[in-house]
């Protein structure tokens, strides 16, 4: 791999207009190093600058990392090619599986290829008939392709697969679920059922093909690294951390979910419904959202009296006269527009639970940690919400000591069908132990 220092690019908001400067290494780059590119999440980070990163607090004596949102896995990754320790902390239950299937990357290689292959060649004997399938996967689908995918999914359910084994297989097939669909199924998060692709591939060579590109990796990266660290990853929440020890870490390298009302339940729809877990957009509140941090007017839908608690939180103290101040303006501002959306609820909550975050983390930190958070501020309604300066006092009321916030470039935020011209940025949150 060749690490990039300067320059380094985040893309943590896809479907925004960016503004020209400092665009160079986004999850993009991740799609051509090894294991990386398994599985495209588009809320992920730049492989290349957390190496860099852990190469350099490696010389500062820090080698016991944690990611509390660790997605698909690109610290604890980049952890284990550095030799340092990584602990994980993931709450959404199918980004969670997708990190712990590129963790296992070190699996013997030979033996994971015939025990994937041998699915695919079960699925091939399976014949589905049926054609009533859910309505998002009949949109998705033409029926063929909806039934070869069922019969890959049968062929995963019967088929007796040891843990490791069932976990990549299940891996594999969600992750040719896009690939295979002729409708625009952007992977960052919508699905467009009246958009069409234009490559599309048939399940089982995507099946096929997906065991390949994941075997040569393993390959590789068990002779390039055949001594390398575990890293371990946890489906809890960041807010309540329990399987990190008291005192355990020294460097932090995370991004948290932006106040920017992107739905992180609502990204894995397609994959939830394929499998079974959910039955509709309905159900994504009690099986994925309420795990996760509020960062979206779904997730505040619901609030109710427990506004009250969180604006009398005493953990929100330092930043309470500002924070009630923008939650006061919000929540007239929602009145002048159709869509009436709880960005005032949200904003709330989204401070709540990062100050809890910061908490918890302070608990499984040690005094000479440095943490790294990258960040973007928001405007809903196109009203500024300081996340930089806010989410700086609140770790030091939680017992860090001090803060710095590294810009790395603007950016031009495009709410959905609606502009303001409220300048952003994103960035890097630094702070000490
Ligand atoms: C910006 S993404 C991190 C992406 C990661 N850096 C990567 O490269 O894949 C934020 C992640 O935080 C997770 N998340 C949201 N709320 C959480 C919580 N309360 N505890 C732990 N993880 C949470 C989301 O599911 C999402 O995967």
């Amino acid at each position: 791999m060749t690490y990039r220092t300067e320059n380094i690019q985040l893309d943590l908001f896809p479907e925004e207009e960016v503004t020209g400067q400092d665009y160079t290494a986004t999850f993009a780059d991740n799609m051509t190093l090894p294991v990386h590119k398994w599985y495209r999440y588009t809320a992920g980070f730049s492989a290349v600058w957390v190496n860099e990163l852990i190469k350099k607090e490696k010389l500062n004596g820090r080698n016991k990392i944690i990611d509390p949102f660790a997605g698909s896995g690109t610290v604890l990754l980049e952890c284990e090619f550095e030799n340092v320790d990584g602990i994980g902390i993931e709450a959404h239950p199918y980004i969670y599986r997708i990190a712990k299937a590129k963790l296992n990357w070190n699996y013997p290689a030979d033996k994971f290829k015939n025990r994937a292959l041998l699915i695919l060649a079960k699925a091939k004997t399976i014949t589905i008939n049926k054609t009533d399938f859910p309505k998002l996967i009949s949109s998705c689908y033409p029926i063929e392709i909806a039934q070869k995918l069922e019969s890959l999914k049968q062929a995963w359910i019967n088929e007796e697969q040891e843990d490791d084994i069932r976990d990549f297989n299940w891996f594999i097939i969600t992750s040719i679920l896009r690939i295979s669909s002729p409708v625009g199924t952007a992977q960052w998060q919508y699905i467009q059922p009246n958009k069409t692709k234009s490559k599309v591939v048939d399940p089982f060579v995507a099946f096929e093909q997906k065991v390949n590109d994941m075997y040569t990796d393993m390959k590789r990266l068990q002779n390039r690294f055949p001594k390398s660290t575990k890293s371990v990853v946890f489906n809890e929440d960041a807010r309540n951390i329990q399987s990190i020890p008291d005192k355990w870490g020294d460097l932090v390298i995370t991004s948290p979910p932006y106040a920017n009302n992107y739905d992180y339940a609502d990204a894995t729809r397609l994959e939830m419904i394929f499998w079974g877990d959910i039955s509709g957009w309905g159900d994504l509140q009690d099986n994925v959202r309420k795990h996760l941090v509020r960062a979206c007017t779904q997730h505040v839908s619901k609030l109710n009296g427990e506004i009250n608690d969180i604006l009398s939180n005493k953990r929100l103290d330092p930043i309470k006269t500002e924070l009630f101040e923008v939650f006061e303006t919000l929540k007239a501002e929602r009145l002048k527009h159709g869509g009436k959306k709880n960005y005032h609820l949200m904003i709330a909550a989204y401070f709540n639970d990062l100050a809890n975050v910061f908490y918890s983390l302070r608990k499984v930190t040690n005094d000479n940690c440095l943490m790294c958070f990258v960040i973007g501020d928001s405007a809903p309604y196109g009203i500024y919400v300081p996340v930089d300066k806010w989410l700086g006092e609140l770790a030091v009321s939680a017992g860090f000591k001090s803060y710095s916030f590294e810009k790395l470039r603007d950016r031009n935020i495009k709410w959905k069908n609606r502009k303001h011209t409220v300048p952003l940025k994103e960035g890097r949150l630094w702070i000490n132990g």
